[in-house]
């Protein structure tokens, strides 16, 4: 009987572990490269100019990733950093991505500091055009394909809108999500984008996924 209660406690304390070395194995092998841009905890690198990717929806990362890869994003010639992500990601296959993708969306994110001034009472105004796409509290849509917003740099999400104002990313003709976007940020001047990037990042709504 003793004997019995032994074995049943070594099982229940070897559960745990097991888990553990099941959540080691199953992490993507190419995570150390993406980490070595994008940080150990996928909090984004300013000086590399990488962004945040913790706990961004896995079906935005994944179609940003095939984006890359089918050279819908990261081909233009001024677009030297969507070039050098695409060549990062080139030759890993499909199932690893979305894996990546999967892995990544599950890491928690983490407040980003400021480095963008901008009047939070015009961005918020601004903000009421971002709302109906991206969420109520910039958490992102699924369904309409909208990105999260909150969680990530604001000198990353600047870049991003003037990528999108210039052509840089948006105007592949395949790319159908960023051409929706890039409608959107031809509406506003350089100031009215800080200023709601600023409201963003300030008021930092949420920084739950959807
Ligand atoms: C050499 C540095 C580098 C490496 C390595 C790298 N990235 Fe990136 N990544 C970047 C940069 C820079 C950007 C922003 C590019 C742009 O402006 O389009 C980016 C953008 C992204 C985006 C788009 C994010 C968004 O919000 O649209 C995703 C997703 C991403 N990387 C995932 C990965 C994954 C997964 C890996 C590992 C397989 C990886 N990256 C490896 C530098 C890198
Ligand atoms: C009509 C719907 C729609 C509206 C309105 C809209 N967006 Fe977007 N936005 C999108 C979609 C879709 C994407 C994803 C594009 C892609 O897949 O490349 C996106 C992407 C972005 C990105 C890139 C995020 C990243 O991680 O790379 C930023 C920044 C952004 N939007 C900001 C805004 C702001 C600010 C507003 C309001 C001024 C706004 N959007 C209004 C649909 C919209």
């Amino acid at each position: 009987m003793i004997r019995l209660r032994v074995f049943v406690a070594i099982i229940f304390l070897a559960i745990p572990y097991t888990k553990l070395f099941a959540d080691a194995v199953s992490e993507p092998s190419s995570i150390i490269l993406c980490q070595s841009c994008h940080g150990y905890q996928f909090q984004g690198n300013k000086d590399l100019n990488a962004p945040a990717l913790a706990g961004l929806s896995q079906w935005y990362s994944y179609r940003q990733l095939l984006n890359y890869k089918n050279g819908i994003r990261g081909t233009n010639s001024e677009d030297i950093l969507g070039q050098t992500m695409r060549l990062s990601i080139l030759n890993i296959s499909n199932a690893e991505l979305n894996a990546l993708a999967a892995y990544i969306s599950k890491i928690a994110s983490q407040k980003q500091e400021i480095s963008i001034k901008g009047d939070v009472g015009t961005g918020k105004f601004v903000f009421e055009h971002c709302m109906s796409c991206h969420g109520e509290f910039g958490e992102g849509d699924k369904t309409i394909g909208a990105p999260r917003l909150t969680g990530q740099s604001d000198w990353y999400l600047y870049q991003q809108l003037i990528n999108f104002q210039k052509g840089i990313r948006g105007q592949h003709p395949n790319d159908l999500y960023g051409r929706q976007m890039k409608d959107m940020a031809d509406m506003f001047n350089d100031q009215m984008l800080k200023d709601v990037i600023n409201y963003i990042t300030v008021t930092n709504m949420s920084v739950n996924d959807d």
